[in-house]
């Protein structure tokens, strides 16, 4: 996306596949947290977004996205943001339909796969199916000549969780990623909601450029200051730079997910493109009639 930019940045890595599969469980042991059994009915109904160290010190992002068949649009938006996709397959389970639908939303958007066999600790695991049933999706590994990272891991007895950030990390280094984080910040909308005491909050996904605190914002017909960064820990944060998720605290109304977000000049700028823009989703709506 930046193409003269010569700063590494984080890879972004969206975690995909079937429900219960267990994505939520890896992030969690990656992690060392415990969202997974938080979850209302143990499904995961919103994207969330983490940046995790990893041992050797390196930068991961990581957007967890839900594996329920109603979240199909969840999916698209979190392989659009995304430069690598983790394909979840429980061992136990093998392809099923949102498996596929991840497949597909992964190769629509351009996003390289690696695959991660979980659940390898229960006893009915057969990671050998999971691998020839994805043939069928031209996901071939390495072992059979192909170009795409197979790792068997459990989120449960937390096995082999070093190899899939192996994988992640040699994935990223192939596509040597890169922004520059000196221009002013862009990014794009993952979620949106209004919190009873905190008003309009935006979880957002710079793409280059370093967001700031007091920076005036436009994301759709949604403009702000930028009162608070937050990160996932709701610690405040001064700045946000490439790669980074961050909360933002200060928007005038909850933007739409997908809506790119950019850093304009002044609050008349910011006024003048959210009200042409407010004033187009109004005509759209009543049929471009304009009374
Ligand atoms: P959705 O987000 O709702 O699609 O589910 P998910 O893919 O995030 O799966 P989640 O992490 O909620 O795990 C589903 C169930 O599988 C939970 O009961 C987990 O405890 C269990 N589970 C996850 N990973 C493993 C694993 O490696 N081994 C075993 N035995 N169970 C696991
Ligand atoms: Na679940
Ligand atoms: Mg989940």
């Amino acid at each position: 996306i930046d193409e003269e930019a010569t700063t590494p940045r984080a890879p972004v890595v969206a975690i995909m596949g079937h429900v219960d599969h267990g994505k939520t469980s890896l992030l969690d042991a990656l992690r060392t947290t415990d969202v997974a059994s938080g979850e209302a009915g143990g499904i995961t109904q919103h994207i969330g977004a983490y940046q995790v160290r990893t041992p050797g010190g390196d930068a991961v992002t990581f957007l967890d996205t839900p594996g329920h068949a109603a979240f199909s649009a969840m999916r698209t938006r979190g392989a659009n943001v995304t430069d690598i996709v983790i394909l979840v397959v429980a061992a136990d389970d093998g392809v099923m339909p949102q498996t596929i639908e991840s497949i597909q939303h992964a190769k629509a958007a351009g996003a390289p796969i690696i695959v991660a066999i979980n659940k390898v600790d229960k006893p009915d695991a057969d990671p050998q199916k999971v691998i020839n049933e994805l043939l069928q999706y031209e996901i071939i590994g390495e072992a059979l000549g192909g170009d795409t990272q197979i790792v068997e891991v459990s989120a449960k007895s937390k096995t082999n969780l070093d190899g899939l950030i192996e994988a992640i990390l040699l994935q990223a280094e192939v596509m040597d990623l890169k922004a520059d984080p000196e221009r002013s910040a862009e990014g794009v909308v993952i979620e949106a909601k209004l919190d009873k005491g905190r008003g309009p909050v935006a979880t957002v996904l710079v793409k280059r450029g370093t967001l700031r605190r007091g920076d005036i914002v436009v994301a759709g017909s949604a403009w702000g200051k930028v009162r608070a960064l937050l990160n996932e820990r709701n610690e405040q944060l001064t700045e946000a730079g490439p790669s980074v998720p961050v909360e933002i605290l200060g928007l005038d109304e909850a933007p739409s997910p997908g809506e790119p977000l950019a850093v304009v000049e002044s609050e008349a700028r910011a006024r003048e493109l959210t009200e042409y823009r407010a004033r187009t989703k109004r005509e759209k709506a009543t049929g471009g009639i304009n009374q």
